[in-house]
């Protein structure tokens, strides 16, 4: 296929859970614009009202006004959807209220573990009953904690969120170092809204404000194109034959666009114009241009930054020349799927040579058209990756299924449509 014309990714689902969570749990009213209306978003806007916010209907193309008000203890369960930002996050700020609530999610989350945000926010003062081993559903009991200072054993952004809204709901000081930098869209945001919080390498501190309910002057905030969105747009525009798109308004934070860096080594074409700042994110315009791609490694250290992305990343080196290996990513063990098992057993479904090497994924590219049954799991960056890889030419790639994608990116099969110039 051919690409052409102008795209814009969804609003980042990472920054916008942290917003409305920001916004619902400070003594505060905050618009914010740009905000993604995926169904992960909505999990997190439906909880948030559960516990007492006011927050507003999220639709495209309107900002979603927040109120937000003293928590109290949710009437029913709270349901995450397949949202495990949601989760996390919201059992660290729940950690910090004088209250119980129960957590539970759809079966995919269900089986993700938790006992890595909640091993340290009991250890911060919380009570947490598990239901089911370390997973949802769950009940935490919140109230008086600790200041704390942690070290996190996984690079884990959602963990250390989870920390940094344990802190800032029981306006207790915190102090997270981790292993690599990962997403690090909460400092950003709490410094942008003026919390003391200082970073230094892979240490965040946090003081704490001594307010069980931060109050914060009324605020805006402007959401930026998802970049883990964007990624799906700039892989099909790579792997077209001709032409050139470009995706408007991408988050290009740098704890996020480790794909990019992958991109320009494999040989891929993809320049940054007109970079801006975007209430504390950096903001640029992508143009993708089509061309061969070379195999290349990536080493652990680069995992965090681009974890979202592996499946997209393994889809590209399946069409680039030679063996691509991706270290160390046993992570994608435990997210919406297990990604790294079904990508590496989704590829040679359609004919091509790749592999779990331990934690290691393998990938060897070839130009024969990908052919097969593609198994999802319903999770939503496998069905774009391989949507992606089925965009080829000559590919005959079927999906066992396609709704998965509404979870971060409900417009994504229209703009995959859209980006097409063929007639
Ligand atoms: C996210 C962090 C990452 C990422 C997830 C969103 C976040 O998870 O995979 O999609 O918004 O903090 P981990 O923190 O578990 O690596």
């Amino acid at each position: 296929m051919r690409v052409g014309g102008t795209l814009r990714a969804p609003g980042d689902k990472s920054v916008t859970h942290r917003a409305l969570i920001t916004a619902a749990l400070a003594h505060a009213r905050a618009k914010v614009s740009g905000a993604l209306t995926a169904r992960d978003a909505r999990s997190t806007a439906r909880a948030l009202r559960q516990l007492g916010a006011d927050v507003g209907p999220l639709r495209a193309g309107r900002a979603v006004i927040v109120q937000g008000r003293r928590w109290h203890a949710p009437a029913d369960t709270i349901h995450c959807g397949n949202s495990g930002t949601t989760a996390r996050l919201l059992l660290g700020a729940l950690a910090g209220q004088g209250f119980s609530a129960r957590l539970s999610g759809d079966a995919s989350l269900r089986g993700r573990p938790m006992r890595r945000v909640t091993a340290p926010l009991r250890a911060m003062g919380a009570a947490v009953e598990e239901e089911a081993g370390d997973g949802l559903p769950l009940r935490i009991s919140g109230g008086r904690l600790r200041p704390f200072s942690y070290h996190t054993p996984v690079a884990s952004a959602q963990l250390k969120s989870a920390i940094l809204f344990a802190g800032v709901s029981a306006g207790v000081p915190v102090t997270v170092s981790e292993p690599v930098r990962s997403r690090d869209h909460t400092e950003r945001m709490f410094r942008h809204l003026g919390f003391d919080l200082r970073v230094s390498g892979t240490t965040v501190v946090l003081e704490g404000t001594g307010a069980e309910w931060p109050t914060l002057p009324d605020f805006e905030l402007e959401v930026p194109g998802d970049a883990s969105s964007a990624a799906y747009l700039v892989g099909a525009a790579l792997l077209a034959d001709g032409g050139e798109l470009l995706v408007e308004r991408v988050g290009v934070n740098p704890t996020r666009v480790g794909f990019l860096d992958v991109i320009r080594r494999m040989g891929g074409r993809v320049e940054q114009a007109g970079r801006r700042d975007v209430s504390g994110e950096p903001v640029a315009d992508l143009l993708v241009r089509p061309g061969a791609l070379t195999a290349t490694e990536i080493g652990a250290d680069e995992i965090p930054s681009l974890i979202d992305e592996v499946p997209l990343l393994a889809v590209l080196a399946a069409r680039a020349e030679g063996e691509t290996r991706f270290r160390s990513v046993g992570e994608l063990r435990v997210k919406e799927s297990d990604r790294l098992g079904l990508i590496a057993g989704n590829l040679r479904a359609v004919g091509v040579d790749a592999a779990a090497d331990g934690d290691d994924l393998v990938v060897v590219g070839g130009d024969a058209p990908p052919r097969g049954m593609v198994e999802t799991e319903r999770d939503h960056r496998l069905t774009m990756a391989f949507a992606v890889l089925g965009s080829v030419a000559g590919a005959d790639v079927r999906l066992s299924e396609t709704a998965s994608a509404g979870v971060s990116y409900p417009g994504f099969w229209d703009d995959l449509d859209r980006m097409r110039q063929d007639d």
